[in-house]
């Protein structure tokens, strides 16, 4: 396999770096990409802002799924300042690549390239790269190389640190994984009030990978809503969860992933849902696509190992509504027939200024829910009924939380 080597203090990754690979893998040809992020850099000796363990993960968090890329940490292994030469002499051994590695440098770099350690070995044991960063001239470079016609991309880690450090937009000047990992720790100064919220039991790394698997398996118009669906869930949550405990992070997954079942053939829907240990109705074998709901838990569960018993419930229980909803239930429920392309509904159901409470929300949106099945001569479910009859009884009350 023949490998190219990226090195630097990465702090953070950003798109820049991303690209520079991308276009050296398809300039020449390399099969692979090493990222190697250095414990210390000799030019840059106590760089601010983030562990070298917090580098290391945001790299690792940057590339999911592009076997293009690999991520290396000798430096960060070895500890104390890191000289590319051993870096190069530990990978070829390592490796094995297959011809001579390239080693990718940026132009800033090429100038004082021969202050570097063993700078005649690293260009006897590699290609060297030089790429533009600060030019795009060809910056003069007295040692065998070959040159990376690459678009300069006007961005550092040192520019998107100063950005977070003064709250300036930052957040899609870096891959979506190290931003996440930004946020969570507070890294670079983003100011603890940026980042709190409610504890998280769903990470975001886990509804990412769920949020990409949701995408291809239905329409991009049914994924739109289901996107719409997870952000009113989530407002939901954030709005009426003072007095329950609604996660937010929970909300928007219970939404992303509510429909996923949905482009599903009926037999699979059936399989699925048998699964889940409860007899599929009368009324589920005359619509066998109101499983979808049902199958959608039972895959969650399996495919994606998640036990939250609150977000499998919601999803459950979004096609037909039941005493049993608890609130993050309800407000996946609520979420579902109001958001923004559904029409059968009132659009003043959509200023929840109108209601202090979930459960008055929950009970206009199930009245005119049920009304709207009604004028279409659609069957409601024995679940529907009985919750109706208890919030028309005034006995909902009791029954709620
Ligand atoms: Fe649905
Ligand atoms: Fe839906």
């Amino acid at each position: 396999m023949r490998y190219a080597i990226l090195g630097g203090s990465f702090n953070p990754i950003h798109m820049g770096h991303l690209f520079l690979a991308d276009a050296a893998l398809s300039a020449f040809g390399y099969d692979r990409i090493i990222l190697v992020p250095a414990y210390s850099s000799p030019f840059k000796p106590g760089a601010q802002g983030a562990s070298a363990r917090d580098r290391l993960d945001m790299l690792i968090a940057s590339v999911p799924a592009d076997a293009r890329i690999t991520i290396e940490d000798c430096e960060i292994r070895r500890e104390g300042v890191s000289y590319t030469i051993d870096t190069i002499k530990d990978i070829r051994e390592r490796y094995r690549p297959e011809g001579k590695p390239g080693l990718i440098l940026g132009d800033d770099l090429a100038r004082d390239f021969h202050k570097w350690r063993d700078a005649d070995e690293i260009v006897s044991l590699t290609d060297i790269i030089i790429a533009h960063r600060l030019s795009a001239e060809d910056m003069p470079f007295p040692y065998p190389h070959k040159r990376l016609d690459n678009e300069i991309v006007e961005l550092s880690s040192g520019n998107v640190r100063d950005r977070i450090g003064s709250g300036d937009a930052w957040s899609y000047l870096i891959p979506p994984g190290a931003r996440f990992i930004i946020e969570d720790r507070a890294l670079y100064g983003l100011s603890k009030q940026d980042t709190a919220r409610p504890v998280i039991e769903v990470s975001r790394e886990l509804i990412a990978g769920i949020e990409n698997a949701v995408r291809s398996m239905i329409s991009p118009s049914r994924f739109l809503h289901s996107r719409n669906v997870a952000l009113l869930t989530q407002d939901l949550c954030k709005r009426y969860g003072g007095r329950f405990s609604m996660d937010p992070a929970s909300g928007y997954l219970a939404g992303i992933a509510h429909d996923m079942c949905k482009s599903l053939p009926e037999a699979e829907l059936v399989r699925l849902t048998r699964k889940d240990g409860k007899p599929i109705t009368k009324l589920e074998k005359k619509k066998p696509t109101l499983l979808h709901a049902r199958a959608a838990a039972v895959l969650l569960r399996e495919r994606f190992n998640m036990h939250n018993k609150d977000i499998l419930e919601a999803i459950r229980l979004h096609t037909m509504a039941d005493t049993e909803m608890g609130p993050l239930a309800k407000a996946l429920f609520i979420a579902d027939k109001i958001e923004v392309s559904r029409e059968h509904l009132s659009s003043a159901l959509r200023d929840n200024r109108n209601f202090d409470d979930l459960d008055a929300l929950f009970a206009a949106v199930l009245e005119e829910t049920v009304a709207y099945l009604r004028s279409r001569s659609l069957t409601l479910s024995k679940g529907t009924l009985r919750l109706l009859d208890l919030i028309k009884g005034g006995s909902f009350e009791k029954n709620k939380g």
